[in-house]
């Protein structure tokens, strides 16, 4: 079976070809906006741009002809509603056109089902740290559930906003690691856990005093806000592998990229003989094989989407899916 994936919740619009064994292509083509916030209709304006030249090289990659295509997923939620829009409506216009199925795929369980995919990975919990999302996850009496998240500020944004304000520039998560890497002071910032759950605007506030002081360097700053964050996330994720009694951690999400990240929950899982799994960066980051490969999972398991239900569902929640595949 050739699945057609389709992502676009946010920043990315990505086109992916997926056969039952193997990841044949997987576009990524991200808007990057030049200064300040994502304006919505700007970037629904983008991903209508880059569509046809996106799923055209998907396609040559793969070396497979649109007609052999025998189902399409598409990202339909969580997201930002005018996002999803142009993925769900490429979808629609797919499936009447070559009269194929489609299937509506949860973005955040997509980043899960990639684990299982492509690594041994069988029942992991999944720390999954991006843009707006920041979520532990993990499958559980039927459903996946969210077993911890951030109570105010997605942990890739947190630190987007304060690469902003040091100068830094956009995305900020690679140039914070970059500057993290000459830091060799540890400057004390608030450390908010709750139960599974992380908190970020203390340090928020916290921060913007600090920078106004002047009295840190870049670097060191950069260092401790990722000791300091990255911290949190292991002591929630460590917390929910104890609660779930899963051995095996998989990393999911743009900021899952940093090196600093993937050390710590290294040295975590080692300590308590758990396996860590981390893959490429290109499946790490928003992508459309995530999307193709839970949407062969789903069809083959007798699921799929009806024209008439193939709408978007920017709120929808990781246990309102209901899981037939597992
Ligand atoms: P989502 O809709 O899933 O929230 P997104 O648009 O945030 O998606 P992703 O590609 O998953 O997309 O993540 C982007 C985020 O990852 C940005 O905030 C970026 O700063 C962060 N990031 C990328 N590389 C790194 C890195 N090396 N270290 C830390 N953060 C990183
Ligand atoms: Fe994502």
């Amino acid at each position: 079976m050739i699945c057609l994936g389709i992502e676009s919740t946010a920043h990315t619009f990505g086109i992916s070809i997926v056969s039952d064994q193997k990841v044949l292509s997987n576009i990524i083509t991200a808007y990057k906006p030049k200064s300040g916030g994502l304006i919505p209709g700007k970037l629904a304006d983008h991903h209508v741009e880059v569509l046809e030249d996106t799923l055209r090289k998907a396609l040559e990659k793969a070396r497979v002809n649109i007609k052999n295509i025998d189902l399409i997923a598409f990202s339909q939620g969580p997201g930002i509603g005018h996002a999803l829009r142009i993925g769900a409506g490429l979808a629609r216009s797919l499936s009447i056109l070559l009269n194929k199925p489609m299937i509506g795929v949860n973005h955040c369980i997509a980043h899960l089902e990639i684990g299982r995919f492509l690594t041994k990975a069988k029942d992991p919990v999944l720390l999954y740290v991006s843009g707006a999302n920041t979520q532990v996850i993990a499958y559980e009496a039927g459903k996946y559930r969210v077993f911890g998240e951030t109570l105010d500020l997605g942990v890739g944004n947190f630190l987007d906003t304060f690469a902003r304000e040091l100068g830094l520039g956009f995305p900020g998560g690679p140039r914070i690691e970059e500057f993290a890497r000459k830091g060799k002071k540890y400057i004390k910032l608030p450390y908010s856990v709750k139960g599974m759950d992380i908190s970020l605007g203390g340090m928020e506030t916290n921060l913007r005093q600090k920078i106004k002081e002047k009295k840190h360097s870049k670097s060191d700053l950069c260092f401790s806000i990722q000791e300091t964050v990255f911290a949190m996330l292991v002591e929630v994720a460590e917390r929910a592998m104890a609660h779930t009694d899963k051995n095996e951690l998989l990393l999911g999400g743009g900021v899952a990229c940093n090196k600093r990240l993937q050390k710590m929950c290294e040295i975590m899982c080692k300590e308590r003989k758990a396996e860590l799994f981390v893959l490429e960066n290109q499946f790490l980051i928003d992508n459309a094989a995530m999307i193709a490969i839970t949407g062969i999972e789903m069809f083959k398991a007798g699921m799929k989407t009806n024209l008439k239900d193939a709408n978007i569902r920017p709120y929808e929640r990781t246990d309102d899916v209901d899981v037939k595949w597992r």
